[in-house]
């Protein structure tokens, strides 16, 4: 079983990946610098059931450290890299742009010389359903054009796809750059959508909700994604996008309506108007990644968000079995 480098390890997505690896025999090398994007101990939180597990290598290291980045690759022979590390979500971006492109793009760029000269030569991207903005023909398909980004954050990771292609075509780096529409699940970042509402509709305070509820969202359950990711690492041949989502839409309105069916009480809702940035709808066409990965997303609303539910409730986050 090869070594695998995960950038962004300590991460919500990122730690439920390496424990599947984990699972799977390969050993993992996790690239993260536990930035204050929010409280790191929920990222260390994250780690904490596999920290010591003989073939897990932590390493505090931020991606835009080049030489670093090199020199863990060839110490730790890496076979191949899922690049997660980023700053995430659309509304900070506006605020902080600059520090988006700096991490996105520029760390992106090192990820790839680092891969570059150390001689790894399979990647696997996150990229994000936010590239396809407003005026995409729903459900999105990968060809469609991505050229008016809404936020700087899809600016980023449009970008960042578009280092992927070119460092495949100069120096043959193997990319599947995986298009993964909201992702939730145990651990989730505590700022996206479903976290947020659950913890307050559970302590009973207001939330705030954006916009009239009609906006739509592909919610993707993180064991899905994580599934994908390991077929993108199996499959990972060229250069290709893959859009990973659950081709399954739901409004706002209904999504809170779940989440009061699955606790059980009543949702205290603040109503806010739209954000910027934010797009009306997300829907993925999953063909191209049915045919590529034979992805197969497995879990329903209902059942990803009572396992979350359970997680908040008790138990620790991605405990490997005895
Ligand atoms: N969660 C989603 O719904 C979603 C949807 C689309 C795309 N994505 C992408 O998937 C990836 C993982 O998302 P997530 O939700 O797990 O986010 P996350 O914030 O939980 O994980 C990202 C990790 O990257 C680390 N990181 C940030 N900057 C770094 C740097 N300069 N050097 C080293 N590490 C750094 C952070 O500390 C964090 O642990 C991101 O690239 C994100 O843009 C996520």
């Amino acid at each position: 079983m090869g070594t695998i480098l995960v950038t962004g390890g300590a991460g919500f997505i990122g730690s439920h990946l390496t424990k599947r690896l984990l699972l799977e025999g390969h050993t993992v090398v996790c690239v993260d610098n536990f930035t204050y994007t929010y409280d790191p101990f929920v990222k260390w939180d994250h780690i904490n059931a596999f920290r010591n597990h003989p073939q897990y290598h932590l390493l505090s290291i931020d991606i835009r450290e080049k030489t670093a980045l090199q020199k863990v690759m060839e110490d730790y022979q890496v076979e191949a890299v899922v690049h997660l590390a980023a700053l995430a979500g659309v509304r900070p971006s506006i605020q902080n742009p600059s520090a988006y492109v700096d991490v996105n793009i520029g760390g992106t760029l090192s990820v790839l010389e680092s891969m570059r000269y150390a001689g790894v030569r399979k990647l696997v991207f996150a990229s994000s359903s936010s590239v396809y903005g407003d005026d995409s023909r729903a459900p999105f398909q990968e060809t469609a054009e991505v050229n008016q980004p809404v936020s700087p954050y899809a600016l980023t990771k449009r970008a960042g796809e578009m280092l992927c292609e070119n460092y495949f075509r100069l120096h043959g780096i193997e990319t599947y750059c995986l298009r993964l529409f909201t992702v939730y699940g145990p651990g989730q970042r505590p700022e996206m959508a479903i976290s947020y509402f659950l913890r307050n509709i559970l302590a009973g305070t207001p939330m705030d909700v954006f916009g009239d509820g009609t906006s739509a969202r592909d919610y993707t359950y993180v064991e899905d994604i994580v599934a994908g990711i390991l077929a993108s690492l199996d499959a990972v041949r060229g250069f290709e996008i893959l859009n990973l989502g659950s081709a399954r839409i739901i409004s706002l309105n209904e999504l809170i309506g779940t989440l009061e069916e699955v606790t059980e009480r009543t949702a205290l809702v603040n109503r806010l108007s739209d954000q910027p940035g934010d797009v009306r709808l997300t829907h993925a066409d999953i063909t191209k990644a049915r045919r590529i990965l034979g992805y197969q997303p497995a879990t329903s609303l209902h059942q990803g968000l009572n396992t979350m539910l359970e997680a908040l409730n008790h138990a620790p986050i991605n405990a490997l079995p005895v």
